[in-house]
């Protein structure tokens, strides 16, 4: 049943497989050579797999530091038009998904919030069976426009907690009323002459505990942070009283950034992958090329031909085999099971290796770019 450690998941049908199966990866979240091993009641695996009888298929999480289990494999809600979000909800949810990655910013949480109430009426799925994650954004870091900030999140989706909160940016912008402006976005005022990103000198430390106390009022179960870097990162431990479950940021192919993810690792920090399809994302919005796209690369054509999949499958499976869980965001209902169709098969040490070569350091998602080319504003973060 498991030649050369690659295990089909999605054909288990071993009744002697009691209940919960687990996947442990021998190498931690660090690139370096794979194996699987199956276990029972095995210690804190990384990725966990669960068996559903009545399907036959599974659902992978991740374990959290905060015990919770994090679905390996959500859906990415930036840039889904507002008309086809609920009965992407729904299909989505048909096809196997579990958890939703939303943030006030993409402008669509009433939406989601409609799939989601029409998918629980239905009895398609209960509130408990999803992960929802939304994102604090960068117009309501001072301390007392946090809670009113996740209330308006809340309110739009309909629920009355979140799964995971995330800070979007490490960056302060000035406060925009909720009925004034929302989502506010990056413009301080857009009907200005010459519109501009305008900052608050908002400590993440002050952000940071108001994000706790959260937490304390169990509106939301976890909290984490998008976007930041290790420097940032340790400094936030430095003082966290609830520390970080998640750190979202840009991974890829093309950005693999392995030393952040050894870090997260030792600091029991999971990482989510956005973006995890590399430029595809970029295209349309003018921050990327046609001929950066990860996915008509000689090398991941010719893996994806190996195991019979296609090259986004291969991209998508390399981020999960490295212990991250990613977001692929599609609009489009037929990508949906291709997009969670990757724990059938295994790529080996030297397909990863072969991928983890491709790095170019390669940031689609930077502000110290897209800021000053379309919001007129030199907002460098990272350097
Ligand atoms: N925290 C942050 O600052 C931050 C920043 C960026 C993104 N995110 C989150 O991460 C999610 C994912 O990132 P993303 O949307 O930037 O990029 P992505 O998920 O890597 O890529 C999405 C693009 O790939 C296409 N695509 C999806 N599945 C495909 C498939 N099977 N084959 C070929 N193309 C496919 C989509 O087109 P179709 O829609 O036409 O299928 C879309 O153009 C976002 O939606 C958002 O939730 C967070």
């Amino acid at each position: 049943m498991i030649p050369n450690g690659v295990v089909d998941l999605w054909q288990l049908n071993d009744p002697s497989l009691a209940g919960l199966l687990q996947i442990r990866t021998a190498i931690g979240f660090r690139p370096i050579a794979l194996s699987f091993a199956i276990l029972f009641n095995g210690a804190s695996p990384l990725l966990r797999v669960q068996l559903d009888r009545k399907t036959g298929t599974v659902s992978t999480t991740i374990k959290l530091s905060t015990g919770s289990q994090l679905p390996a494999v959500g859906l990415g809600m930036w840039k889904v038009d507002k008309p086809i979000v609920p009965n992407l909800i729904e299909q989505s949810i048909r096809a196997g998904f579990r958890h939703f990655d939303c943030a006030c910013d993409y402008g669509n949480e009433a939406e989601v919030g409609e799939g989601l109430q029409a998918a629980f009426n239905s009895g398609l799925c209960r509130r408990e069976d999803l992960w929802i994650t939304s994102k604090l954004w960068n117009t309501y870091h001072a301390a007392e426009h946090v809670k009113p900030a996740l209330e308006k999140s809340l309110g739009d989706l309909q629920l009355d907690y979140l799964d995971l909160y995330l800070i979007h940016f490490p960056i302060a912008q000035k406060f925009v009323p909720i009925e004034h402006r929302y989502p506010p976005e990056w413009f301080f005022d857009p009907e200005v002459e010459s519109p501009k990103i305008e900052l608050a000198g908002v400590p993440v430390r002050e952000t940071w505990e108001a994000m706790e106390e959260l937490v304390d009022l169990g509106l939301v179960k976890n909290i984490g942070i998008c976007n930041f870097n290790l420097q940032l990162l340790r400094d936030l431990l430095s003082y966290a009283k609830i520390r970080p479950a998640v750190l979202q940021v840009e991974l890829h192919p093309r950005l693999t950034q392995e030393k952040l993810i050894r870090f997260c690792d030792d600091e029991d920090i999971a990482v989510t992958a956005f973006s995890p399809l590399g430029a595809e994302s970029y295209f349309s919005i003018g921050m990327a090329d046609p001929g950066e796209s990860v996915l008509l690369q000689p090398e991941i054509l010719e893996i994806a031909q190996r195991h019979q999949k296609t090259p986004a499958q291969i991209v998508l499976r390399f981020g999960v085999q490295r212990g991250l869980a990613i977001v692929p965001k599609t609009s489009r209902v037929e990508r949906l099971a291709e997009n969670l169709a990757i724990f059938d098969f295994e790529l080996t040490e030297e397909e990863m290796n072969l991928i983890l070569g491709m790095n170019q350091n390669r940031r689609f998602n930077d502000p110290g770019d897209f800021a000053e080319a379309a919001f007129n504003t030199f907002l460098p973060i990272y350097e």
